[in-house]
């Protein structure tokens, strides 16, 4: 990272949103430290973390925050989303439910960020393909519908993460 006045002028806030247990935190936690937790809690109220990425050889920080799926341990959710220009809305490819919930989680993003917010859809957990529920077509289609990149991951063993990331950044770059 390059000293005060040379990353500094690129910082970036990103906020990661989805169901319960979708992998939002590890999505963060691979992202920012290499990180995978098995046994990851529920997050309660919200956490960030800020990683620099070279993009096209400039210095941007990014600034991705974290709260909980669970609507008891959500934080005041106007403040969570203030400032955001990009969004990962994330679902868990093995559960049907949380990507049937994704069209929720772009109406709260609607409600508290402008249009212009640079939004990925992401279905998560795509090692566990022997229990996929949700086709890649059906994360295609929806991402297209709605006007979204999508992708999937894996936090586990790494599988697009940082791409998840990067290619929002760049778009809001
Ligand atoms: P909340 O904080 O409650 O909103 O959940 P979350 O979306 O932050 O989920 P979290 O990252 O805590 O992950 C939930 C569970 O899924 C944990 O047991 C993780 O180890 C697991 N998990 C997360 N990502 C992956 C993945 O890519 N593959 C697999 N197999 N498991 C994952
Ligand atoms: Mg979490």
């Amino acid at each position: 990272e390059q000293g005060v006045g040379g990353g500094e002028e690129y910082l970036f806030k990103i906020v990661v949103i989805g169901d319960s247990a979708v992998g939002k935190s590890n999505l963060l936690s691979r992202f920012a430290r290499d990180e995978f937790d098995h046994n990851s809690k529920a997050t309660i109220g919200v956490e960030f973390q800020t990683q620099v990425v070279e993009i096209d050889g400039k210095e941007v920080k990014a600034q991705v925050w974290d709260t909980a799926g669970q609507e008891r341990f959500r934080a005041v959710t106007s403040a969570y989303y203030r400032g955001a220009v990009g969004a990962l809305v994330v679902y868990d490819i093995t559960r049907k439910s949380t990507f049937d919930s994704i069209v929720k989680w772009l109406d709260e993003l609607k409600i508290h960020c402008d249009t212009t917010v640079a939004r990925m859809l992401v279905g998560n957990k795509s090692d566990l393909e022997n229990i996929r529920e949700v086709t890649v077509e059906d994360g295609k289609n929806l991402a297209e519908q709605e006007g979204l990149f999508f992708i999937e991951t894996s936090a586990l063993n790494s599988s697009n993460v940082n791409s998840a990331f990067e290619i929002v950044i760049r778009e809001i770059y």
